[in-house]
């Protein structure tokens, strides 16, 4: 039976960024999403710069989709990216989730920018919904998660990484992640997959720990409701 999951981050385009080395292990990837119970999947490649287009996501995207339907495997990707904050500020409305105003925001792993607040406070002002990918791996967050807490608002989104709250990258950011999903700051959770062995797209195994910490209803919330409200361009609530 398919499930229902979507995720919303996960690098499933090969010969784009550090994700598959080809469409062949895209194939893999989502046989693996889809024996977890995922059904849909967001790719987000990395934007750092101008190389790629919206377009040239959106090309691999239709490849994709065509292999899957190909090889009869039940999941559909939309096209999206997860763009860093560095990037021009004229450029990120470009990169949104499936067409929508969502756009996945990347932090640098080893500080929070002086300008992220100011970034996200224009990008609102253009219409955008911002989510912040994984801000529980950040070096600044982890060491003082009050700083994210101070930079939200009802405009601004989270998204926490399923291996962080598995323990998969430490102990320090699984502590982050608890603290911030007990703190009902989180709206999504999702893969952040790169391939078919490290960094799998799996969300099953965090969803279990998310319902042990905020109930079954909002770990529901957390991989399915909200992805899907994502998708479709509408409010979460
Ligand atoms: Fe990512």
């Amino acid at each position: 039976m398919p499930g229902n999951m979507i995720d919303v981050h996960c690098h499933i385009l090969p010969d784009i960024d550090d994700g598959p080395s080809d469409f062949e292990e895209s194939l893999e990837m989502a046989k693996i999403a889809s024996r977890d119970g995922v059904c849909k999947i967001i790719a987000t490649p990395h934007i750092n710069d101008n190389k790629y287009t919206i377009q040239d996501i959106i090309k691999r995207v239709d490849q994709l989709n065509r292999l899957l339907k190909e090889n009869s495997i039940p999941v559909i990707v939309y096209p999206g990216a997860e763009v860093s904050i560095g990037l021009d500020p004229a450029i990120i409305p470009k990169y949104t989730l499936n067409h929508t105003n969502y756009t996945l925001i990347e932090f640098p792993h080893n500080h929070l920018p002086s300008f992220a607040g100011k970034i996200l406070s224009w990008l609102i002002s253009k219409g955008l919904k911002p989510i912040i990918a994984h801000p529980e791996r950040n070096y600044s967050i982890i060491r003082s998660p009050d700083l994210l807490l101070k930079l939200l608002n009802k405009d601004i989104y989270v998204q926490i990484t399923a291996g962080s709250l598995t323990g998969d990258f430490g102990v320090d950011i699984q502590y982050c992640a608890d603290f911030l999903l007990d703190s009902g700051k989180i709206d999504m959770i999702a893969s952040d997959a790169h391939s078919k062995k490290f960094r799998t797209p799996v969300l099953s195994e965090a969803a279990e720990v998310a319902s042990t910490l905020v109930g079954r209803e909002a770990s529901q919330r957390l991989v399915s409701t909200n992805p899907a409200a994502i998708l479709a361009g509408e409010e979460i609530h």
